[in-house]
């Protein structure tokens, strides 16, 4: 059985990640490939706390932050996505290690030993398509999901903070599309990209 591939959309928050995941999952499906299309933050434990503190508003060390965003991972590698690479799938995942560059770097983490630490412990993945789109444009996509993030300075200023790392990290998998544009024109720059980067038989 020939190994899976791993595609990943990484962006900032409102840069139209999950869509293009349902539709990427939607098309290879269709061409007759078996798919699982997953996430992170997962539902376990680690990322069941992050996202009810997310929702109380709480706050915890930059450090135990960082924690839970890798034992996260860990498990959802563990359980879901080296199972599917294992079993010859494409796995397409909705943020993988390179948010936690992005995000835990802007909490001021080291964004080198986070990528190096990383592409040690966990799958590397075959492409990974990072959506641009300005903080402010994401956040008002947001807003308009009805989503209940604040627009305060230190948000903009923290995205800010965020876009700063996406656009400069550098990896040989990364390839970038402009998210700002509408839903199917962002989908085919996705399908060539796909097309070009992989070879899915
Ligand atoms: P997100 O993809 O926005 O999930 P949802 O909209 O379904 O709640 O992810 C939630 C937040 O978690 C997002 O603001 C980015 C952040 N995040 C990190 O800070 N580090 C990480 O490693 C990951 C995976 C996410």
């Amino acid at each position: 059985m020939n190994r899976g591939q791993l595609i990943v959309f990484e962006g900032l928050d409102g840069c139209g990640k999950s869509t293009q995941v349902a539709r990427l999952a939607i098309t290879l499906r269709a061409a007759g490939h078996a798919v699982v299309a997953t996430r992170e933050p997962t539902n376990g434990e680690y990322g069941q706390r992050i996202r009810s503190l997310a929702k109380s508003g709480g706050s915890i060390s930059h450090a135990e932050e960082l924690r839970w965003f890798i034992e996260d991972r860990r498990e959802h590698v563990a359980e879901v996505v080296e199972p599917g690479l294992s079993a010859g799938r494409v796995v397409i995942c909705d943020r993988y290690f390179l948010s936690t560059v992005a995000y835990q770097g802007a909490r001021g983490a080291d964004v080198d030993e986070i990528l190096e630490s990383s592409e040690a412990e966990f799958p590397i993945p075959d492409l990974v398509i990072l959506l641009e789109i300005t903080p402010e444009a994401g956040l008002a996509r947001v807003h308009e999901r009805g989503h209940a993030i604040e627009t305060h300075f230190e948000e903009v200023e923290y995205l800010t903070a965020v876009d700063a790392i996406f656009r400069h990290v550098d990896c040989p998998y990364l390839v970038r599309i402009d998210g700002s544009t509408e839903p199917d024109s962002v989908e085919s720059a996705v399908a060539e990209c796909v097309a070009a980067r992989l070879r899915l038989p």
